[in-house]
């Protein structure tokens, strides 16, 4: 966040909030790695652990982190510090916040490379190079980009700037309030799409496929996946939420409006789902084709639907504009801690910061072609980042923030702060204390025992 604390100018309404909180949980997220996942994990199976995931784990954490911040006022480090000790407890809670921090610059790395991926797709769309073109001929268009490591690193390149500009400039609330008029849209382009695939074949399968409850499917590993991508879409365990906290007026209900926040999230992923699979079936393409689902799917049907230029290009337009603000999201608690922790001016602490990124995005980028081979237990670059974080960073950081938050922090004032009494009250205190936690701790032993 871009405000100084000095002026630490509270958001005027809550829907200021929501905005910037909105723009930080939607992203590449929701409509990249939400498809991709479900079609690795094998569909409902995958959707349903989420779900669970988002409402029993995601949501009291994200309360927690909110509530935490607007009690500290400060960044995420000196904020779980402070929370502490005037708790009277340990002052080392500081870690929670500094874990979170290299959170943020590890994910940024290779979320720039696919946030480059949409650029490229913009121009690729806008120039009609999809039209009429079958899954195959979409799917040797994506493997010629994958295979160039300089066509990847111009757009990752070109992504890591625009992100870098508007944190360097502290602008990024005005690019929060552009996003009151381009979010919606985004909402609108992807329903459009779903109405396009409800029309044709393929549909009916993908509905099955993802909201048909398949349990039999449901391992360890795939309640991890889920677990890990409630963090990342929500952009919690990583202080990022913590820091927005800060700017809160006491008046925002943290309840309502961390359900707004979720609910609208976890609709735009959905959508994105039925956006996506119904083409996946038509076409015979394999759901779980990786990473790369969205950009061997869609293209197709930008070719054949009647305005899919305009409606192709607008996409493709609209997540990347989701991308870049959750990508300053990202970079934002890295150039605040070395603005404040060294002697750097704040346009020299994005420069350092995001040249760093930069070089971390061009390792994961070149894991797609000329690093092919170099792998760290199986996994390339890019997928270490994003395993690393996703499955043990995030989920760790937000064990922590939940443990301190229900164990350590005093409950009469938490109940007040958040309005509750009677049964409402107990059942928080029974997810927010025991389900959410054991649902962390019991996910990553099973997966460690298997
Ligand atoms: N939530 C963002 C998304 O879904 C990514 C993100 C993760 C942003 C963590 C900030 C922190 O795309």
């Amino acid at each position: 966040m871009a405000i100084n604390k000095q002026e630490h100018a509270q958001w005027s309404s809550s829907f200021g909030f929501v905005l910037a909180a909105v723009g930080s949980a939607v992203g590449l997220g929701n409509i990249w790695k939400f498809p991709y996942m479900v079609g690795e994990s094998g569909g409902s199976a995958f959707v349903i652990a989420y779900l669970f995931c988002i409402a029993l784990v995601g949501f009291p954490i994200l309360v927690a982190e909110w509530l935490i911040g607007r009690r500290g006022q400060k960044n995420p480090v000196n904020t779980f510090t402070d929370v502490a000790a005037s708790e009277g407890k340990s002052r080392s809670w500081g870690i929670v916040g500094a874990t979170g921090i290299l959170g943020g610059f590890l994910i940024l790395s290779f979320y720039s490379v696919i946030g480059g991926w949409a650029l490229n797709y913009i121009t690729k769309v806008s120039t009609g190079s999809f039209s009429g073109q079958d899954g195959d001929a979409v799917g040797a268009t994506f493997d010629a980009m994958l295979a160039s490591a300089s066509t990847l690193t111009i757009w990752h390149t070109v992504f890591m700037v625009i992100t870098a500009l508007i944190v360097g400039i502290g602008v990024t609330r005005g690019i929060e309030t552009t996003a009151k008029i381009l979010m919606p849209l985004l909402g609108i382009i992807l329903f459009v799409i779903v109405g396009y695939n409800a029309m044709n074949a393929g549909f009916g399968e993908a509905v099955n496929y993802l909201f048909i409850p398949d349990l039999s499917k449901l391992t360890g590993d795939i309640m991890l996946a889920a677990l890990g991508h409630a963090f990342f879409t929500l952009s919690i365990g990583m202080g990022i939420m913590v820091a927005y906290g800060s700017y809160l007026g006491r008046e925002v209900n943290l309840l309502k409006t961390a359900r707004m926040v979720i609910i609208l999230d976890t609709v735009i992923a959905l959508a994105a789902g039925l956006a996506i699979f119904p083409i996946i079936f038509n076409n015979g393409l394999d759901p779980a084709s990786g990473p790369g689902l969205i950009f061997v799917s869609l293209p197709i049907a930008f070719g054949s639907m009647t305005g899919g230029i305009i409606i192709g290009t607008l996409f493709f337009l609209l997540i990347t504009f989701a991308a870049v603000t959750s990508s300053i999201s990202l970079l934002e608690p890295s150039v605040e801690f070395l603005e404040e922790r060294t002697s750097m001016s704040r346009t020299m602490s994005t420069i350092v910061a995001s040249t760093v990124i930069w070089l971390l995005g061009i390792a994961a980028l070149l894991s797609f072609n000329l690093w092919a081979d170099f792998t760290i237990m199986g996994n390339g670059i890019f997928d270490v980042l994003d395993k690393l974080t996703s499955k043990f960073l995030l989920p760790l950081t937000g064990l922590a923030a939940i443990v301190f938050f229900a164990w350590r922090m005093d409950q009469r004032s938490i109940q007040q702060e958040l309005n509750l009494s009677g049964t409402a009250w107990t059942l928080w205190q029974i997810i927010a204390k025991f389900v959410a936690p054991i649902a962390v701790i019991v996910v990553f032993i099973t997966t460690l025992m298997s």
